[in-house]
């Protein structure tokens, strides 16, 4: 299938193109630059463009016969999502719009979504299932509702089969390692302790020792980057006959940060310096899917589901790219 991938130079993106082309399928990768790299995307179709843009996003789309589109091009920091609400509503709701506006108009009617677990917010019960009330506590979560929200009135008309999928904590690298994560400024856990392993910050800061959890550290259910993209093939397959999927995707075991750190030691054989400060504001204690749903529906299982040999595939990574993708 000829398959637009927008934002297919990031994290998640990069590892979807890869993906689909290993699955013999076509991927366009369309990206604007802004957060994503030119090195991660490779002997694919490269259109540099926004998706904001409602003339070139159709263009693209009838140029290269697209037949599905994924779309992985949003912002994606809770923190800087506060600060900046209007940023966050303008490319993760508006731009968005446009581009199912486009694929509308040039009658691609499968899409599936990069959405996440903070559709949630803090949730009573765990692990959290598919139907749970959905009350976001920050601009990032809520964005990604209002897209649900809005593909779902699209898919009630008949003109649009859409696939949402609430990933949990993504993390590790995908082809042997070679694609990972490299967010700049970096805020995600994993590449932090990294980062610190090789001795390129000084100390990794827990925020929080006093949640209501074994060690008193955040809980989080962390997703290896391909077994997340392939639950997107398996949906995708699924569009042909389905109009509306919504899954969560995770591994359904909690790991807490003291638990990552100490892998991150082992793993790497480096000792480093922890700092134990204040809670980050908005941090639920404990994330973890129930993904019964992906598995049963999609018939998705996970290969990677262990978190050494997830850190493992982010090591490899980070010691081949100490300083991130060259461009
Ligand atoms: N953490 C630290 N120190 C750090 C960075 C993070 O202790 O330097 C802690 C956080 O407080 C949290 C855990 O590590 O408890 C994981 O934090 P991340 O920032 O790596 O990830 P989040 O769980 O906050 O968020 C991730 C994605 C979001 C997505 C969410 C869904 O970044 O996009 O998972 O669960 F919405």
């Amino acid at each position: 299938m000829r398959v637009l991938v927008c934002g297919g130079a990031g994290y998640i993106g990069s590892n979807m193109t890869a993906m689909l082309r290993r699955e013999g399928h076509e991927p366009v990768v369309f990206d604007n630059l802004s957060k994503g790299h030119r090195g991660a995307v490779k002997n694919v179709q490269f259109v540099l463009g926004d998706f904001g843009d409602f003339d070139f996003t159709f263009e693209t789309l009838q140029k290269y016969q697209i037949e599905a589109v994924m779309h992985f091009a949003a912002f994606i920091e809770v923190g800087e999502s506060v600060q900046q609400p209007l940023q966050y509503y303008e490319n993760n709701v508006s731009k968005t719009r446009t581009l199912l506006a486009a694929m509308e108009k040039a009658e691609i009617n499968k899409f599936v979504f990069s959405s996440t677990a903070a559709v949630y917010g803090m949730p009573d019960t765990i692990p959290i299932t598919e139907d749970v009330t959905k009350a976001p506590i920050n601009p990032y979560g809520e964005t990604k509702w209002a897209v649900e929200r809005m593909c779902h009135f699209l898919s009630q008309t008949g003109r649009m089969n859409y696939a949402a999928l609430r990933y949990f904590n993504a993390c590790g690298a995908g082809q042997g390692g070679t694609l990972g994560e490299d967010h700049r400024p970096e805020s995600h856990l994993i590449p932090l302790i990294i980062q610190a392993a090789m001795g390129k910050r000084d100390s990794i800061k827990i925020f929080g020792t006093d949640y209501p959890t074994e060690d008193g550290t955040c809980v989080r259910d962390y997703i290896h980057i391909e077994d997340l993209c392939k639950a997107h093939l398996l949906a995708l397959k699924k569009l042909d006959s389905e109009s509306e999927l919504v899954y969560n995707l995770g591994n359904g075991t909690g790991y807490s940060v003291r638990q990552v750190i100490d892998t991150v030691r082992k793993v790497s054989g480096k000792d480093f310096n922890v700092e134990e400060t204040d809670r980050r504001p908005g941090d639920p204690p404990v994330l973890t899917a129930d993904a019964a749903k992906a598995r049963n529906e999609l018939g998705w299982s996970t290969h990677f589901p262990e978190l050494e040999t997830i850190i493992e595939s982010a090591w490899e990574f980070h010691n081949t790219h100490p300083n991130g993708y060259e461009d």
